[in-house]
């Protein structure tokens, strides 16, 4: 990548959000009826989602970022005869296994070498005191995992993590189990499930960090249109924020406020943003964000703001790098069991390019005014990782080669194209 842009000029729309584009798959399976998705993200991870339902014996047509999907109830899935193949994608698995837990029949799941490596019995546990039969390697921890569904019945469950994707799993279950089910968190994650089940027709009772739901709902298809992605903006935020000379327009971003803490760390951090809402119609608010070159400081970054921003932490520690004064993230161990282990990979590859950066045990404390030089980084495929090592890459003063660069495509395929089209070369 060619060295030090000139400034980030211009206007990007992200494409769109990762989490609600596998949910509106999800719940347009399950409903009757046809769904339809526009913005839909076409990245690796949701195409896994679709390919999943597919083999689960569900119609889906898509063409680019469009979706159709040909619901027949959650009764209308049949047992797969091919293994389901989540590829890169957590929320793929976890989600899917509280849809098939409810299910009367058996199906396979695997993924690739870093799902693997991710913990499931997260979900398998609370699934499995509900009536479902799964079981896996290392006794349901681990990927290739089986699952034969059950009779469910409700549940109280305290989650001992703060995880949007253990909630819609056992939400998932509780919509087709006996009674009631609660989840309670310990602090409020991402509510894309909670409000697209109200968009499909369903009930949800949210009381505080409590959300419960009743089974046996009739879910009816619904058009969805699906806001761009906080996540994949953060890069250029961040961008922008750290680059002389830049002024960026990111329109149509999601400003879910349970997805935002990105930008309030921005605002604390003494970023020129603006931040103009648009609509809030009943599903997702959405604006647009202008962003120029940032004097920044550094701030402390901990508790119930760690959900808010946690996919954005490696981008996060390079704003860090660029700010006066030293930052620190603390209360974030669940960046351990990413797609990669997020503390070692951004310390390691940022320490690299010339940053000062300490790993801890539950983040990472992250010095300012770092000049960064340049050198050979990987994003050990982790698309996150790549695409903040590519937005460092901006301010290197020597030249940055990154490998794995293709892990990129799992949540934003046209990220380079997107950024040629703004970077003043
Ligand atoms: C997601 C939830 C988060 C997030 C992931 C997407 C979701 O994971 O990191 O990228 O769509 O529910 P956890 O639930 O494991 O925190």
């Amino acid at each position: 990548m060619h060295p030090k842009s000139k400034g980030l000029r211009g206007s990007i729309a992200v494409p769109g959000d990762k989490s609600i584009s596998h949910r509106s798959v999800m719940f347009g399976a399950i409903a009757h009826g046809t769904t339809t998705v526009q913005h839909f993200l076409a990245g690796e991870d949701c195409l896994s989602t679709i390919s999943c339902f597919r083999k689960l014996g569900v119609t889906i047509e898509q063409e680019g970022d469009r979706l159709q999907i040909i619901g027949k109830g959650i009764d209308g899935l049949r047992e797969p005869s091919e293994v389901l193949d989540v590829g890169n994608s957590g929320t793929t698995i976890r989600l899917l296994l509280g849809i098939l837990a409810g299910r009367p029949f058996h199906a396979s799941l695997v993924g690739d070498s870093s799902i693997a490596k991710r913990p499931m019995t997260r979900v398998t546990r609370p699934l499995a005191a509900m009536g479902a039969s799964i079981d896996g390697r290392n006794k349901g921890e681990f990927t290739p995992l089986s699952i034969r569904g059950g009779h469910l019945t409700g549940i109280e469950y305290k989650s001992p993590v703060a995880s949007a994707q253990v909630k819609s799993s056992i939400l998932f279950a509780g919509l087709q189990a006996e009674g009631e089910t609660s989840v309670i968190e310990p602090s409020k994650t991402r509510d894309h499930t909670e409000r697209m089940l109200q968009q499909f027709g369903g009930n949800v009772d949210i009381d505080g960090l409590s959300v419960k739901v009743t089974g046996g709902q009739q879910l009816k298809a619904v058009n969805i249109d699906v806001p761009g992605d906080v996540s994949s903006a953060a890069f250029f935020l961040v961008a922008a924020a750290i680059t002389p000379n830049s002024e960026l327009v990111l329109h149509n971003v999601g400003l879910n406020p349970t997805r935002t803490g990105i930008l309030d760390v921005l605002e604390q951090m003494g970023a020129d943003i603006k931040i103009l809402p648009k609509k809030e119609d009943n599903a997702e608010p959405v604006g647009d964000i202008i962003i120029k070159t940032s004097a920044l400081k550094g701030i402390e970054i901990s508790g119930d703001l760690i959900p808010r921003l946690i996919d954005e932490i490696p981008v996060i520690a390079l704003l860090a790098t660029q700010a006066n004064g030293t930052t620190v993230i603390k209360d974030a161990h669940e960046l351990k069991v990413k797609e990669t282990n997020r503390i070692d990979t951004v310390v390691n590859e940022l320490t690299k390019l010339g940053a000062e950066i300490e790993a801890t045990e539950d983040g990472m404390i992250i010095a300012g005014g770092s000049t960064l030089n340049g050198g050979h980084v990987d994003s050990h495929g982790d698309h996150r990782i790549g695409m903040m090592l590519a937005i460092a890459s901006l301010i290197c003063s020597g030249e940055v080669n990154l490998a794995e660069s293709e892990a990129i495509a799992v949540s934003y395929p046209a990220f380079f194209e997107d950024l040629a089209r703004v970077n003043v070369q």
